[in-house]
C-alpha cells in the first residue's frame, strides 16, 4: 500500500485505478478543483517556478521530493497513512472491537459531517492567504506560503476522497460544496469563524499558522484516533505536513520578535515604530486575535455533541494511548464554567468535557511556543513579555460567547470592554500600520526590514536560494 503510484492522472497510495467509479468520479472532480485553485489559489504566482516538496512516500524517513514546480501542476494526490497493525478501537463503548473499513450506518451522519467540517477549513486558508504572495518579506517566505497554500489544497484532496469513497451521492454532493463556500463571504461563508477571517497581512499569517493551524494539528490527532479506519490514515499523514505550517508560524512569528528586539536597541527612545518595526504591545494583540479565534474551533466547554463522538469511538483525545481511562465514563475533568454569571470552577462529567480536554493540550502546545518567543526578549534585556490571553476573553462560542472578559479573565461592563477593546485587539490603526510595512522583498537574499532572518534555509540550501523564479 505504501507505493504512491505517481504517474496516475491521480497521484495516490489507495490502488485508486482498480476501482474505475470512484476514479471516474474524482477524475471529474479535479477540473472543477483546478478552476477553483486558479481563482482562488495564491493570486499573481500561477505561473512562477516554486521550490516545492511533494510527497513520495508516505514512510517517515525521506517521504518528501522537493523540485520547481508551477503551482497549478502540482502532484496534489491522495495518501493514506499505513494500516497499523492489529489496531482495534481505542476507546469509548467499542473498546476493544474492530476498526470499521466503512462507514457504520448509525454514525453516518455524524462522520460526514466531522469530515466535511475539517474539510471546509482546508480551501478556506488558501483562500485567505490569496493575496499575501504580492507583500511577501522575502522569497523564503514567499515559498513557505505556497507550499502551505499546495498542502491545504492536498488536505482538501484527502477529505473529498474520503466523501466520495464512503459516502455515495451526499458525499459527491459535499464535495462539490466544498469548492463553492468561500471564506468571507457573507452569502456562502466558510463554515467556521476562523476561518472567514481576514488574512491581509504577514504578520496575521505567521499568527494564523502558529494558532490556527496548530488546531488543526489537535482536531487530527483526535480524529487519527478513529474507529473509521480511512479517517485515522488519511489524517495520519495530513499531521506530518501539517508539521511545517506550525514551524512556518513558530519561527515567523520568532523572527518578528527578534527583528523588533533588534531594532529597539538600535533605536535611542526604544522604540521599534521608529525603526520600521512592529512594537512588542501590537504583536501582543495579533497574538490575542488568533489564539482566541482558534480556541473557539475546539466547540462548547461542555458538550453533549463531544461525549457521542468519544462513546461511538469516532473522535478521540489527541495521543489516547497516553491516558490511562479510555472509558472515560466515571471520570470528570475541572474547569472554569460560568454558575449565575460568575466564573466558578466546577467538575464536570470526563465525555461532556472532551472538547475542554483538547483545548488544555493546545493551550499547553501554545504556550510552548510563546515560551520560546520569550527567551528573546530575556537576552535583549527587555522586560516585556509574551503571554496567552484568558480562555475566556474574545470568545464567540461556547459558555464565554460574547460576554466582556478581559484577557486577564475579568468579566468587565460591556461599555468598559468596548472602551478598552483596542488595548487588546488590532485596531484599525495597528492594521493600517503593519499593513504599511507590507512591501514586497523579491530579491534573492534579501529580506523586509520588520523581520529577522531564518536561522538556515530550506533542505540544506542556503536563504540566498532563488526559491520562487520570478
Ligand atoms: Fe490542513
Ligand atoms: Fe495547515
Amino acid at each position: 500500500m505504501t507505493n504512491i503510484d505517481l504517474e496516475a492522472k491521480i497521484p495516490n497510495n489507495v490502488s485508486l485505478g482498480s476501482d474505475k467509479k470512484l476514479q471516474r468520479a474524482l477524475e471529474e472532480w479535479q477540473p472543477n478543483y483546478i478552476s477553483w485553485w486558479k481563482d482562488m489559489g495564491p493570486s499573481g504566482f500561477q505561473e512562477k517556478d516554486v521550490w516545492l516538496r511533494t510527497a513520495i512516500s508516505v514512510d517517515a524517513d525521506g517521504w518528501a521530493n522537493f523540485d520547481y514546480v508551477q503551482m497549478p501542476d502540482y502532484r496534489w494526490g491522495i495518501f493514506l497513512a499505513d494500516p497499523i497493525k492489529d489496531r482495534t478501537i481505542g476507546f469509548g463503548d467499542n473498546i476493544g472491537a474492530p476498526l470499521w473499513d466503512v462507514v457504520p450506518g448509525e454514525h453516518r451522519n455524524t462522520l460526514r459531517r466531522l469530515i466535511v467540517t475539517q474539510g471546509d477549513t482546508e480551501p478556506a486558508s488558501v483562500e485567505q492567504q490569496r493575496l499575501l504572495g504580492l507583500t511577501a518579506p522575502s522569497l523564503y517566505d514567499l515559498r513557505n506560503l505556497f507550499q502551505v497554500n499546495v498542502e491545504e489544497g492536498r488536505h482538501l484532496w484527502a477529505m473529498v476522497y474520503l466523501l466520495h469513497s464512503y459516502f455515495g451521492r451526499d458525499g459527491r454532493e459535499e464535495a462539490e460544496e466544498l469548492l463553492q463556500r468561500r471564506s468571507g463571504n457573507p452569502d456562502k461563508p466558510r463554515i467556521l469563524g476562523a476561518f472567514n477571517a481576514p488574512i491581509d497581512n504577514w504578520l496575521d499569517f505567521f499568527m494564523f499558522t502558529m494558532f490556527t493551524d496548530r488546531d488543526g494539528k489537535y482536531q487530527l490527532l483526535a480524529l487519527a484516533e478513529s474507529g473509521f479506519d480511512p479517517l485515522s490514515r488519511t489524517t495520519r499523514f495530513m499531521l506530518t505536513e501539517e508539521a511545517h505550517h506550525m514551524f512556518v508560524g513558530e519561527s515567523g512569528v520568532e523572527r518578528v520578535v527578534a527583528r523588533t528586539a533588534e531594532l529597539i536597541a538600535k533605536d535611542p527612545n526604544d522604540d521599534a515604530r521608529a525603526q520600521g518595526g512592529i512594537p512588542l504591545e501590537m504583536i501582543q494583540k495579533y497574538l490575542n486575535l488568533w489564539y482566541t479565534l482558534s480556541l473557539d474551533l475546539f466547540g462548547g466547554e461542555v458538550s453533549s455533541n463531544a461525549a457521542s463522538y468519544f462513546a461511538a469511538g469516532l473522535k478521540g483525545r489527541a495521543k489516547e494511548s497516553t491516558y490511562e481511562d479510555h472509558k472515560a465514563i466515571d471520570g470528570t475533568y475541572r474547569m472554569s464554567i460560568l454558575k449565575d454569571g460568575v466564573v466558578v470552577d466546577d467538575d464536570v462529567p470526563l465525555r461532556n468535557a472532551m472538547n475542554e480536554v483538547l483545548r488544555d493540550e493546545y493551550a499547553d502546545d501554545c504556550q510552548r511556543g510563546v515560551d520560546r518567543w520569550n527567551k528573546h526578549l530575556v537576552e535583549a534585556g527587555l522586560a516585556f513579555r509574551f503571554s496567552l490571553p484568558s480562555k475566556r476573553f474574545n470568545r464567540k462560542i461556547g459558555l464565554y460567547a460574547n460576554m466582556p472578559f478581559d484577557p486577564d479573565g475579568r468579566l468587565l461592563s460591556p461599555g468598559d470592554y468596548d472602551a478598552r477593546k483596542d488595548q487588546w485587539l488590532p485596531s484599525e490603526a495597528d492594521r493600517d500600520y503593519v499593513r504599511s510595512l507590507m512591501t514586497p522583498v523579491t530579491e534573492p537574499g534579501k529580506i523586509a526590514n520588520w523581520i529577522g532572518m531564518p536561522r538556515t534555509g530550506i533542505k540544506g540550501l542556503p536563504f540566498e536560494y532563488e526559491y520562487v523564479r520570478l
